[in-house]
């Protein structure tokens, strides 16, 4: 996951034969493939609290949260407890058909308490891909089987981030992430991305709001909105650079798909589970009660792969009332979807969550992270600061020059190692140094981030001026 990075006081000595195991016979997700063979991968071996340790015993703050996913933090023993005993009462049957397991009827039942609206009626996946893919395949089969098959193209957004499966990818907007792969395109369309940054915006709020309203109105016109399906959108971009929206933009392109018919996929694999605040950020944070929600990552704090499509119950009864007698088979699902350990242990997530109130301490510390991070944009490497309670992105230039140029791209990098090598872990994508905690981090651990953070710049900085 970190960019193979060689400077000379990095501090990173990968030690022996496990990343010379790994070198030789791992293809990781997002490798960089001119590395292929000589990587040298951060071996993860333990990690309790905020904190994990390496192979040769170096501990780090890990400012990531695995991969925005471990809320709770590591080591929690109700978890650990919930998988053990799931695993050894039922390790596995199969989800198909009318079969089910306790701990996915019992998770099911709890989603639809703390889901917004009518959102009741829970379709479990893997992860957060296959559940993207599964709400876009609802929202088809929704309209296919009410006679209007032509209504199945899907808005999507440049700099969005849905996932890794070939409709995930495609759905993604992304411009680096377009490689030789191949991507859906005929029916996949990407509006504007929304981002507004009011440090840097040369137009208002309400300006970029009108444009990005016009933005999508023309594209729907275009593709003709009787042709339209969908509409998947993170209330935050995540990946994209943590890019937030102007005020108002949820609601509004809320009532476009209304107007239209369109259906709002509200893709939370990120922003939901507590990173905003909130079990689920659609209606509490931004007013909106979509079609589908799709979760993943903080359901289960990250301990067990699982992913879920949260589906009104609007569209779930008009699907099975136009089911068809002689093909009635809802043809979606994995043999992993909905697996009896890792209900049980986002079941055990959610009590932990509810016990210590995650949701209120994020709304507690949260501001706070962001108003550190803030102050970071003093150093005259950092081009902008974004955040939103929990998850937030320093983005790094060379005075005067903009985006990921190769040397932004390489000064971010050169501030992820020095982050690194002091101990911390911070996600590097692009000219971005992406954090997002686990959500039980205090004030002073986030002092300690900040910290980091600053003498990281403050070393790249100089590297510079050399
Ligand atoms: C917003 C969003 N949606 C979907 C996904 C895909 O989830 P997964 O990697 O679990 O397939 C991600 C992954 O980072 C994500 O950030």
């Amino acid at each position: 996951m970190l960019r193979n990075i060689n400077e000379s006081g990095s501090g990173l000595q990968r030690p022996g034969s496990l990343a010379a195991k790994d070198a030789r016979h791992v293809l990781h997700p997002w490798a960089d493939l001119s590395a292929l063979g000589t990587q040298k991968s951060l071996i993860v071996c333990e990690a309790h609290g905020v904190e994990v340790m390496d192979s040769a015993g170096k501990t780090y703050l890990d400012a990531i949260g695995g991969m925005w996913c471990v809320t709770v933090g590591y080591g929690r023993q109700e978890l650990i407890d919930a998988m053990q005993a799931q695993a050894r009462k039922l390790p596995y049957f199969t989800p198909f058909g009318d079969v089910s397991s306790e701990p996915a009827a019992e998770l099911a039942a709890l989603l639809a308490t703390l889901s917004p609206g009518d959102l009741n009626r829970v379709h479990f996946t893997t992860c957060g891909s296959t559940a993207v893919d599964s709400a876009v395949r609802i929202a088809h089969y929704y309209f296919g089987s009410r006679g209007r098959p032509e209504k199945h193209h899907v808005l999507s957004r440049v700099n969005a981030y849905h996932g890794s499966t070939y409709l995930a990818a495609s759905l993604s907007g992304k411009v680096a992430d377009r490689t030789h792969f191949r991507y859906e395109s005929e029916w996949v369309h990407h509006l504007e991305s929304p981002a507004f940054d009011p440090d840097s915006s040369p137009v208002s709020a309400a300006e970029r709001l009108d444009h990005l309203i016009e933005d999508m109105e023309t594209v729907i016109a275009g593709i003709g909105p009787e042709n339209v399906a969908c509409f998947i959108a993170e209330p935050v971009l995540a990946s994209g650079g943590v890019l937030i929206p102007p005020p108002g933009y949820h609601e509004a392109t809320m009532d476009i798909c209304r107007r239209h018919e369109i259906l709002y996929i509200c893709d939370e694999v990120v922003c939901g589970f507590g990173r905003l605040g909130h079990f689920f950020a659609s209606e509490a944070r931004f007013g909106i009660v979509p079609d589908m929600l799709v979760t993943a990552k903080g359901l289960t704090s990250g301990y067990q792969p699982l992913g879920a499509v949260l589906i009104s119950d609007r569209i779930a009864d008009a699907m099975a009332r136009a089911a068809d007698p002689a093909k009635p088979v809802f043809s979606n699902g994995f043999t992993y979807s909905g697996h009896p350990v890792a209900c049980a242990t986002a079941i055990a997530n959610i009590d932990v969550m509810r016990r210590d109130d995650i949701c209120g301490h994020v709304r507690d510390v949260g501001p706070y992270f962001v108003e550190r991070l803030r102050e970071l944009r003093a150093s005259p490497i950092v081009d902008a600061v974004r955040g939103d309670h929990l998850m937030a992105c320093v983005e790094c230039h060379v005075p005067g020059e903009f985006g990921p140029t190769a040397r932004n791209q390489a000064l971010a990098g050169r501030v992820d190692a020095y982050c690194e090598s002091s101990g911390l872990l911070v996600r590097p994508y692009e000219n971005l140094c992406i954090m997002s905690p686990p959500l039980i981090i205090t004030k002073s651990e986030i002092d300690r981030i900040a910290d980091i953070v600053a003498d990281s710049l403050a070393r790249a900085e100089r590297d510079l001026r050399a």
